[in-house]
């Protein structure tokens, strides 16, 4: 996998010896904002705040929460993902219609584990949204997806990233789970589903982490 220029001038991420113009960039004009708010990703990280978005990706979905409000840091451990990632979030801070979202938006390149460990950050909410297996062999994900699945494998660490994000005690978790995903952390406090995936939240106040919080005498 590269990073190039496409032929509008754009970073994209793409297979090497791929002709330039068939990876995927960052663009965030063509993102509908229509009825944001209701939309379950939205809904699922509650009210807005100071958000982490600990698998940022290409930044689709730190996209929606800056732009419902969110003050959102994206952490991304792919460079070539996310130097994608920051040549989107600077076009759109050179332009006058999306420079007010896009100011909301800070990106860090790194392993969200560790910063979740260091920062003494009280998040509103963590949204973790990690590679999962694809449903079947045939079937087929949309391309900038393939790509970067491609370019960083599948992440077999998220139930460590789900306990780093346990420890730091944000206001709420929210995992973003495809319909046919196996459970892997305790049941949820609440689910909000799309048509393509849920987004279960995990909050403080509820009853879900409790059995995961490190209780005071552990920590001593
Ligand atoms: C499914 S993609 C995220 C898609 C993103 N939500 C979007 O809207 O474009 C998962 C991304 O999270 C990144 N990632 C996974 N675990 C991470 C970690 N512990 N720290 C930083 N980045 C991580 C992967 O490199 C990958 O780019």
């Amino acid at each position: 996998m590269e990073v190039r220029l496409d032929p509008a001038g754009r970073m994209e991420l793409g297979v090497i010896g791929e002709p330039a113009g068939h990876g995927a960039a960052v663009d965030f004009r063509r993102v509908s904002l229509a009825g944001i708010s209701s939309q379950p990703l939205v809904r699922a990280c509650g009210e807005p705040g100071q958000l982490l978005d600990a698998t940022a990706g290409l930044g689709g979905d730190s996209w929606i929460l800056a732009a419902a409000g969110f003050l959102v840091t994206a952490v991304e451990r792919s460079p070539l993902v996310a130097a994608v990632l920051r040549d989107g979030i600077a076009r759109a801070r050179a332009d006058g219609r999306l420079a007010t979202i896009a100011n909301r938006i800070e990106l860090h390149v790194g392993e969200s584990a560790a910063m979740l460990a260091a920062s003494g950050t009280p998040w509103t909410a963590i949204y973790l949204d990690p590679m999962y297996p694809p449903k079947t062999k045939s079937a087929l994900a949309p391309k900038p997806i393939r790509l970067v699945r491609d370019a960083v494998g599948d992440d077999l660490d998220a139930r460590d990233l789900f306990l780093a994000a346990v420890a730091a005690n944000p206001g709420r978790i929210v995992v973003k789970r495809p319909h046919h995903a196996a459970v892997v952390h305790p049941e949820p406090d609440l689910t909000f589903e799309s048509k393509l995936a849920r987004y279960d939240a995990y909050l403080r106040s509820g009853s879900s982490l409790r059995t995961l919080r490190p209780s005071p005498e552990k920590s001593l």
